[in-house]
Parts: structure tokens; C-alpha cells; sequence
């Protein structure tokens, strides 16, 4: 296939797939969209007990001479509760709904690997599946992909994400971790609520809330190692409904990120004894819940290098990929499968998750390329034919 004439067609999946962006765990139009491009191209959709489990999103499968081994290229579809403010000529469609993180690349990248893997299949030394992840935004989509069984027989798995602050076509790959492991906490503090002009009379649970967040300041500060990366913030902080009541009651939410499984606990442990602290030094009742989202991404070494190497081999340029505190739950195959979650450069001076964010389509074929042909070496690696 011609590189011109793929980029065209992509170019037109993606601004149809920018048009209409919906919810995590609500992508129908999108899933019916991508699965029309994969049927038209004749390529198999998984469906029944073989990967169709998912409600939204799909996976797919192009075998080439033998049902094994069997890898697997992933992307994710959701977009993001973000009204747009890009001013693209093909803006979203959806009021409040708009791609802000570049999902809508990702399917439309990963549209042409398929396109060009089944091109070549022939020459395929296995089977390559091809997963349409929905609710990738906190929705919970990869452990709902591995709940269906579709990536049971998969040996390696690579997956991509665009990179706004990269030069346009600059390829990231680091080994190790790239996207941080995500915790998120809730902490309700119970009091005991008075007039205003009456202190003594009350258990101030917003006073409380003031010296727990202070204190919990220095659990990345003071108690962190100044080289182990690690973040805290408070993000939701609800109390009283009125300038005369102290309240019973104050609401806090917030979120805490490191690569590291061990760490994470132990930040929440730190959180936790903060919060005893609290609720001892003012006399107040203080529930502290969390839970992790996911854990940090993982990229195996080997195939970091092997990936490298076959970006190069492409004519393409590879930087380190920049290490980030956003989740991104690729990770999650990470821990049963070794694979690689890599980045392209789009050039977007506004960032991620930011209403003017605006994706280089110029790259996709690059994407699509690159995608396939990491899809078609490490089979025929692992199929012992190089
Ligand atoms: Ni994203």
C-alpha cells in the first residue's frame, strides 16, 4: 500500500473518529465504526466466547501461515467529558465530549496496521491480534479485556500513545516504567458541628481538614526520597454550606502516583497514619479509604530495544520516552504479558486533557507502519524465523 494513500485514508478515520468521541465504556458509534472498517477489509472480528465479551470496543485477528505464536497491538478509543476549543475545522460533534488525549489517533493508527498487516499476511509468521480497548480514562477497560480471555494466548504486546510535547514523528521507548502507578483516596471527617460565634462548643472538622493536608505535605517532601518520584494532591475538598455554621462533617478526595507497587503502599500507609494524627490532635472521626486504579507501566527491556531497533530500521527517530505521573492502563497487560507501551511525537503546544489540544494527523501512517512492523518482527522472532 502506498504510504500516501494509507495516510489519506487514515486521515479520514481519524477526523471522523475526532467528530465523534464518546464516553469510556459508552463507545457504540465508535465500535461500530471501527468494526465496519475492519469488515470491509475482510479482517475477522472476534466475537462470542473468543473476545466479543466486551461491550464496548472489540478485538480482531489477522492469522498469517500459523494460528501461533500470537502478539498483540493494543489501543484505546474513549474520549474525554471536555468541551472542545481547538477550532479544527473537524471539531467534535458532541457537545462536552471531545479526543483530548489522542484516542482517536490511536484507533485510526492502529486501523492502518491492521490494513497493512492483512495486506501482507501471507508473509506472517503467526497471528496478530488487534485490541480496540474501551475505558481506558478510569472506566476500568483493560481489566475488562482481560476478564474476556482475548489476550490468554498472547505472547507480547505493544501499545502507543501520542506525546504532545514531542516533535512530530519522534518515537519514544524506554525501558521500565513511563507511566506512573495511580492511587485515589477519600477521606470523610466527622465532627461536631456549632454556631459559628461558639468554637468550644463545636469538634471543627474543617480545621481538621486544614491541619491534615498540611500534614500529609510531607509525605512526598520530607519523607520521600528527593530521587524517587512520587506525587500527593488534593483534589476535592467539601465542607459546611454557609459564613455562621461550623459543620459536622468535611469531605476530602485526592489522588497519589510513584512506579512502584511498594511505594504506593507505603504512601497510602503515610496518608493513613496522618490521617489517625488528625483525628487524635482535634478530637474528630476521620474514614480513610483508597484504592489503586493502576499500577505504573512496566516496558520489558529487551523488547524495548527490539522495538527501538525496528523503529530505526523504519528510518525513524527514538528518543527516550519521557516519564510521566498520568496512568495509563496498558499496565495491566504488563503484568501478565512482557510488551512495550511507546509514544509518538504530535507537536501539541496545549497538552493532554486541555479543551485546544490537537493532534498531528501527518503522523498516523508513520504510526501505522511502525505498529505493523512491530507486530510482524517479534512474530517472526518468536517463531524463530529472523
Ligand atoms: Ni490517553
Amino acid at each position: 500500500m502506498e504510504t500516501a494513500y494509507l495516510q489519506d485514508k487514515l486521515a479520514g478515520y481519524f477526523t471522523w473518529f475526532h467528530q465523534h468521541p464518546e464516553p469510556g465504556n459508552g463507545e457504540v458509534e465508535t465500535t461500530a465504526r471501527i468494526r465496519e472498517i475492519l469488515h470491509d477489509a475482510g479482517i475477522e472480528v472476534l466475537d462470542g466466547r473468543s473476545g466479543g465479551l466486551l461491550k464496548t470496543g472489540l478485538a480482531a485477528r489477522i492469522q498469517g501461515k500459523t494460528d501461533t505464536p500470537v502478539v498483540a497491538l493494543r489501543c484505546d478509543i474513549d474520549g474525554l467529558p471536555i468541551t472542545e476549543a481547538s477550532g479544527l475545522p473537524y471539531a467534535s460533534r458532541k457537545a462536552g465530549f471531545m479526543h483530548a488525549c489522542g484516542h482517536d489517533f490511536h484507533t485510526a493508527s492502529l486501523l492502518g496496521a491492521a490494513l497493512l498487516l492483512n495486506e501482507g499476511k501471507e508473509t506472517l509468521e503467526g497471528t496478530v491480534k488487534l485490541l480496540f480497548q474501551p475505558a481506558e480514562e478510569g472506566g476500568g477497560g483493560a481489566q475488562q479485556v482481560l476478564d474476556s480471555h482475548v489476550l490468554d494466548d498472547v505472547r507480547e504486546i505493544y501499545g502507543l500513545h501520542v506525546a504532545a510535547n514531542h516533535a512530530s514523528g519522534l518515537i519514544g521507548i524506554s525501558p521500565g516504567g513511563t507511566h506512573a502507578g495511580v492511587g485515589g483516596f477519600k477521606i470523610s471527617i466527622t465532627g461536631k458541628g456549632s454556631h459559628g460565634a461558639a468554637p468550644h462548643h463545636a469538634r471543627d472538622p474543617i480545621v481538621a481538614a486544614a491541619q491534615l493536608i498540611n500534614t500529609a505535605q510531607v509525605i512526598i517532601s520530607r519523607n520521600t526520597n528527593p530521587f524517587d518520584q512520587g506525587v500527593l494532591s488534593f483534589t476535592h475538598l467539601e465542607a459546611g454550606n454557609t459564613w455562621n455554621v461550623i459543620p459536622e462533617k468535611a469531605l476530602l478526595e485526592g489522588t497519589f502516583r510513584a512506579f512502584t507497587d511498594e511505594k504506593l503502599a507505603w504512601i497510602a500507609r503515610r496518608l493513613q497514619e496522618c490521617c489517625r494524627a488528625a483525628a487524635e490532635a482535634m478530637g474528630v472521626t476521620v474514614d480513610f479509604s483508597w484504592r489503586m486504579y493502576t499500577m505504573a507501566t512496566n516496558n520489558h527491556t529487551a523488547l524495548s530495544e527490539f522495538a527501538a531497533e525496528t523503529a530505526r530500521a523504519l528510518g525513524l527517530t527514538v528518543i527516550p520516552a519521557e516519564p510521566v505521573m498520568g496512568g495509563e492502563d496498558f499496565a495491566l497487560y504488563q503484568k501478565k504479558i512482557p510488551g512495550v507501551f511507546w509514544t509518538i511525537g504530535i507537536n501539541s503546544p496545549e497538552g493532554a486533557h486541555h479543551p485546544g489540544f490537537i493532534a498531528d494527523m501527518s503522523q498516523l501512517s508513520s504510526a501505522a507502519c511502525f505498529s505493523a512492523a512491530l507486530a510482524r518482527n517479534s512474530l517472526a522472532r518468536l517463531s524463530g524465523k529472523p
